[in-house]
């Protein structure tokens, strides 16, 4: 059987619309889910949506909606997102869904009878917005340290989860476990919070209602991220489906950014040591997406959809432009400017070119068929370069660096046209020259084509089929596909099509 490989995006919370925030981790984790898919790998590419809590329930009744009808509404918009992105997730989960209060409830009570949870009194300083409490000295002017706002007096009987009994056994674990965070970076800011002292907290609320009972105390519904974190537990069938939860867990990747990994770090590994289960292999926690240039730096992030920018890019470009623009790790920028001028660069001109005019060569030079010659001239090992940069850079997280390569083979064979010059031979009568270097092009174009679907999964599936090759690009296996000369291909009919990336002038 081939290998599990598990991949998630946190869960949205649906009292916001999607935004491109949202997205730039979406595109990334299907990314990863399409180049697993391509090495054979059974993928599970998870995402979905966060609906409990009191931030949920108070943008409801600011709507005068209930809280499943908000929730209902916006978890349709980030569906709707996620297809118009070409977002290939197996699945889509919702914690109001009822697998996820079985399993919420299965681990709840696995954790309560460990021991890990106990009833006491606190009175804290809670922000909504967060749906976190904070002390006083986390508070900055005597508000939140994240979104500046008021934070609420709130006491409450809750129940607390032990999260101090867990602060060696974690230290312990990433001490033995160097990869389970990433990047190093966010690794030690981990470990430094967890060395100044992990403090119990509250899982529990009475102050509301909208959120999943306590299996042993339905007075209490469970703290909201509490609840959020099993998700990734729920889709694998944790308390309802043992057989598929052994096969799936632990997760591969857990992708987030920075604004969320102490619960992903620290939070959610020792409440699955609570439970006794594994630990995910991997919590890679990305930069923050930021807006900058001109046009847009009076639009706040957030009010930038996928859909604004889909309708002139295309969803090839939307994917393109932010898994290569910036580095996975790092904070960054994005400007419309910028987008423009690298899609016009990168796609119109480099991929775009090349696939047309290798096409329209070989159509008039060589009767609109794959030639059966090729030239063993140098795009046959800078291919093989491409392929290894990639396997290199995808295990590191490296999208930027593997996709890189790629667009490097692109621009080297431009350069081999330039310089072996097949117009010229064709003049001159040599067929046989013209058709070799035109052959080793095309070959070129198939595995540009291939090891470039997972990004640009469109252009990629239509410059395929204008190769005349069988299929499509998804159905081809790695690494024997990206081999040169792997796939027989003499004779295959061409189209040329018009352009795959047709070029933008600026519109806003
Ligand atoms: N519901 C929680 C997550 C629970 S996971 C068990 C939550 N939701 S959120 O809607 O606020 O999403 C936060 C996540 O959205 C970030 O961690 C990141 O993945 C993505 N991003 C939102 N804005 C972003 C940027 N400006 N830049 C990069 N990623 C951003 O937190």
């Amino acid at each position: 059987m081939s290998d599990s490989f598990y991949v998630t995006t946190p869960i949205y919370y649906v009292n916001d619309a999607p935004h491109i925030g949202h997205a730039y981790t979406t595109v990334h984790a299907d990314v990863l889910a399409r180049w697993r898919r391509l090495h054979g790998d059974d993928v599970l590419f998870l995402t979905g949506t966060d609906e409990h809590g009191l931030k949920i329930q108070r943008a409801a009744e600011e709507r005068g909606v209930s809280p499943q009808e908000w929730a209902d509404t916006t978890s349709a918009r980030f569906r709707d997102a996620w297809t118009l992105l070409d977002i290939s997730n197996d699945d889509f989960i919702r914690t109001t869904e009822d697998r996820h209060r079985v399993s919420v409830q299965a681990f709840l009570q696995e954790v309560y009878d460990n021991g890990y949870i106990a009833l006491d009194t606190y009175e804290g300083l809670y922000c909504v917005a967060c749906e976190a409490y904070y002390t006083d000295d986390d508070l900055v002017d005597g508000l939140c340290p994240i979104h500046r706002r008021p934070v609420e007096t709130v006491t409450e009987e809750n129940y607390f989860f032990q999260l101090s009994r867990f602060e060696q056994p974690l230290l312990d674990y990433y001490a033995a476990h160097p990869e389970a965070v990433q990047p190093d970076g966010k690794r030690n800011e981990v470990l430094g919070f967890i060395k100044q002292g992990l403090r119990d907290f509250s899982m529990s609320r009475t102050s509301i209602t909208w959120g999943i009972p306590l299996p042993w105390d339905p007075n209490h519904v469970t703290y909201v991220w509490y609840d959020a974190l099993i998700n990734y537990a729920t889709a694998v069938g944790f308390g309802a489906d043992p057989a598929e939860f052994a096969r799936r867990w632990p997760v591969q990747y857990h992708l987030l950014a920075k604004d969320i990994l102490r619960f992903h770090a620290v939070y959610w590994p020792a409440m699955l040591m609570a439970a006794g289960l594994p630990l995910p292999e991997h919590v890679f926690a990305h930069g923050y997406l930021l807006v900058g240039g001109e046009k847009m730096s009076k639009t706040s992030l957030n009010n930038i959809a996928p859909a604004d920018l889909v309708p002139e890019f295309g969803s090839d470009g939307f994917r393109y432009h932010f898994v290569t623009d910036l580095h996975f790790g790092q904070d960054g920028d994005f400007s419309y400017e910028g987008m423009v001028a690298r899609y016009n660069a990168d796609l119109a001109n480099n991929f775009g070119n090349l696939a047309s005019r290798v096409l329209n060569m070989a159509m008039s030079y060589c009767d609109g068929r794959v030639p059966d010659a090729r030239a063993d001239g140098p795009l046959r090992a800078q291919a093989a370069v491409a392929f290894e940069t990639m396997e290199a850079a995808f295990p590191a997280l490296d999208f930027s660096g593997a996709f890189g390569a790629v667009w490097q083979l692109i621009r080297d064979a431009n350069a081999y046209i330039e310089d072996s010059a097949p117009w010229k031979t064709h003049k001159a009568g040599d067929a046989a020259a013209t058709a070799a270097v035109l052959g080793d092009c095309l070959e070129t174009l198939r595995i540009v084509a291939l090891l470039a679907s997972p990004l640009i999964p469109r252009a990629a599936t239509e410059l395929w089929r204008r190769l005349g090759l069988d299929g499509t690009p998804e159905q081809a296996r790695l690494p024997e596909s990206a081999q040169w000369g792997s796939v027989p291909t003499a004779g295959n009919p061409l189209e040329k099509g018009a352009a795959l990336f047709p070029r933008l002038e600026p519109t806003l």
